[in-house]
C-alpha cells in the first residue's frame, strides 16, 4: 500500500497536545502515520531548522509559547502479537498508541507483565525514552525491541535491550535527545507471571492478598487506585507527571543526610549510591499544595507540578527554580528536572 503523502501545516497551537496544558504555537506541524513518511518530510526545507518529536506531550514542558520549528507528532498505529515461544510473548506496538489503551488490551489479550506501569500517560514510543517506571517495575524489564529511524542518517534501526543503554529514567534515546524517531516497540511478555509487589503501597492495596485468586488485572486495578489517588488526571488538571527525578547521592552524602533526617526516604541502589524522593525534599521545604502564580505544587504528591490555570511555561519554569533553589539550600541537593524542556 502506497503511504499518504505527509501534510505540512504552519502557525498549529499546541495547547491541547501537552497535559501541563501549557500555550504553545508550532511554525510547522506534520502528523506522522507512517515511518515512510519521514523520507518526504526530510525533503522540504522545514526539516532542516529545529524539530521536536512529539508523542502524548506528557513529559513535556514548552518554556516558550511559539515553537519556531517543525513539530513531527507521531501518529503511528498498530499492536501484534508478532511471535511467540515456549517461555514467552512478544508484543509489537506502533509508537503513537497510548500507553494505558496498549496496556490495558495486553492484559485482555491474556498477556500479562506491564500492569504495573497501568495508567501512565503518554504513547508506546515515549515509553522506552525515558524509561517509564513504576510502582516496582521499569519498562526496560519487558522490552524487547526498539524500531526507530536515526534522523541524523535516516537509517531504520533496530535496537535489542542492550543497546538502549537504559537507566533510571534514561535511555540513549532520551541521552541524544530528538537524533531518534522510534517507530515501534516490542515486548517480551514472560508465560509464568509473576507479579511485581515489592512496592510497599501495591500490596497494601492488594491486600488481603491471595497468591491462589492474584491476577494480572488485579494489580492493574491497584496500581490505577493508586494513581488516582497521588495523582491528578491531566484531564483535570494540566501536570507532567513527576517534574524531578528522584535524585542518586553517594553513600557518604547519604549518611550525613540521614544522621540528620532520620526519616529520610531512602532506596539503596545496585551501585551503591542512594537514592532519595525528591518529593519528600521538596515537602519538607514546605512547597507541597503552594502555588507561585498560576503554577502549583499538587497537594497529593509534591514531585507533581501543576497549572493551575492560565499558566505559561515560563511561570511553571519559575515555580521549578524556586523549589530546586529551596531543596539545594536545606539540602544541598540539585533535582534534575525529569520532563524535556522546548
Ligand atoms: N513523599 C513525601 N511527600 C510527597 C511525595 C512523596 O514525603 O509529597 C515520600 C513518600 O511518602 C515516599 C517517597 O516520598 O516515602 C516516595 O514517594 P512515592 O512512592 O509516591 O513515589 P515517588 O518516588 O515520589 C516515583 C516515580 C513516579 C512513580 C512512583 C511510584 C520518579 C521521578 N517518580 O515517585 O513516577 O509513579 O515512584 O513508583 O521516579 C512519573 O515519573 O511521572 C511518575 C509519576
Amino acid at each position: 500500500m502506497p503511504v499518504a503523502e505527509p501534510l505540512l501545516s504552519r502557525d498549529v497551537p499546541l495547547d491541547t497536545l501537552n497535559t501541563l496544558g501549557l500555550p504553545g504555537r508550532a511554525a510547522g506541524f506534520v502528523a506522522i502515520h507512517a515511518p515512510a513518511q519521514l523520507a518526504a518530510v526530510r525533503t522540504w526545507p522545514e526539516w532542516q531548522g529545529r524539530r521536536l518529536i512529539l508523542g502524548g506531550g506528557s513529559n513535556l514542558v514548552l518554556a516558550s509559547d511559539y515553537f519556531a520549528g517543525l513539530v513531527l507528532h507521531i501518529c503511528i498505529a498498530g499492536r501484534e502479537l508478532c511471535a511467540e515461544d515456549a517461555d514467552a510473548w512478544y508484543v509489537r506496538a506502533g509508537s503513537g498508541e497510548n500507553w494505558h489503551a496498549f496496556v490495558d488490551w495486553t492484559l485482555a489479550q491474556g498477556w500479562p507483565g506491564l500492569e504495573n506501569l497501568a495508567l501512565i500517560p503518554g504513547t508506546v514510543g515515549a515509553a522506552p525514552i525515558q524509561n517509564i517506571g513504576a510502582y516496582g517495575l521499569e519498562v526496560a524489564e519487558r522490552l524487547w525491541q526498539v524500531e526507530a529511524i536515526d534522523l541524523d542518517d535516516g537509517a531504520t534501526l533496530r535496537l535489542d535491550r542492550a543497546a538502549c543503554d537504559f537507566a533510571y529514567r534514561d535511555s540513549r534515546f532520551k541521552q541524544a535527545a530528538g537524533r531518534y524517531l522510534i517507530t515501534a516497540v516490542t515486548f517480551r511478555l514472560p508465560k509464568r507471571w509473576q507479579p511485581v509487589l515489592g512496592y510497599a503501597e501495591l500490596a497494601r492495596q492488594l491486600d488481603p492478598l491471595d497468591p491462589a485468586t492474584l491476577n494480572a488485572r488485579a494489580v492493574a486495578d491497584a496500581v490505577i487506585a493508586i494513581r488516582q489517588r497521588k495523582l491528578p488526571d491531566p484531564a483535570q488538571l494540566g501536570n507532567a507527571g513527576s517534574f524531578f527525578k528522584n535524585p542518586l547521592v553517594d553513600a557518604t552524602t547519604f549518611a550525613i543526610l540521614a544522621a540528620a533526617y532520620p526519616a529520610l526516604p531512602h532506596y539503596p541502589q545496585a551501585d551503591g549510591t542512594v537514592k532519595l524522593a525528591a518529593g519528600w525534599l521538596i515537602e519538607q521545604c514546605g512547597w507541597k499544595g503552594k502555588n507561585l502564580g498560576p503554577a502549583g505544587v499538587y497537594e497529593q504528591q509534591a514531585l507533581v507540578l501543576v497549572n493551575r490555570g492560565g499558566a505559561r511555561g515560563t511561570d511553571v519554569l519559575r515555580l521549578a527554580g524556586a523549589i530546586q533553589d529551596a531543596v539545594r539550600a536545606r539540602f544541598g541537593i540539585s533535582l534534575e528536572p525529569e520532563p524535556l524542556i522546548v
